[in-house]
């Protein structure tokens, strides 16, 4: 059984991206790895309220410009917003512009999207291969300012391993 280390304000992230893909090993269903990547990222980082996939799903209301919504996945924390146009929020910011999006103080972030009263600051990482985007990966933390650009670093480094390990589905 695989038992991660405390959750850690600075977390080893160069560990962090052999873990995911030593847990990943041998198994590339997207529900299956996405589950595990979510849990591992909520229990070995500090401060965290809401870790999870928002994965790329037909529009309710499609445009040519955004065909696309994002439908909360596999995810630790409470219960939360289950759909996300690409142009709103933080998601759907990211999603749309297709970078790493980190909100030191969601308050002052304009079209926010308080699905957790607590959640204080954010930070999204887009899942893109091979140029194309099937969702993002979305962690919030009840702290201001809890992500610098060390997390963001890590975190890319994270996704990017749980992306080479994973069948995506577009
Ligand atoms: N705050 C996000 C919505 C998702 S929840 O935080 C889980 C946003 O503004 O996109």
């Amino acid at each position: 059984m695989f038992e991660t280390a405390a959750a850690s304000e600075k977390p080893d992230y160069a560990l962090l991206a052999r873990q995911v893909s030593s847990i990943l090993e041998g198994e590339r269903n997207l529900t299956a790895n996405a589950a595990q990547f979510s849990a591992l990222v909520y229990h070995s980082i500090s401060d965290l309220n809401w870790a999870g996939f928002y994965l790329c799903t037909p529009a309710n209301h499609p445009t040519p410009e955004f065909p696309n919504d994002l439908l909360v996945g596999p995810f630790q924390g409470k219960v939360a917003c289950a759909r996300i146009p690409f142009n709103r929020g933080v998601c759907g910011a990211s999603a749309a512009q297709r970078k790493t999006i980190l909100v030191e103080d969601v308050h002052a972030f304009p079209g926010h999207i308080a699905c957790d009263s607590a959640s204080n600051s954010e930070i999204v990482i887009p899942v893109i291969k091979d140029g194309v985007l099937y969702g993002v990966f979305d962690i919030d933390s009840p702290r201001l300012n809890r992500f610098s650009v060390e997390d963001q670093q890590g975190l890319e480094a994270m996704v990017a391993a749980f992306v080479a390990a994973t069948d995506l589905i577009a």
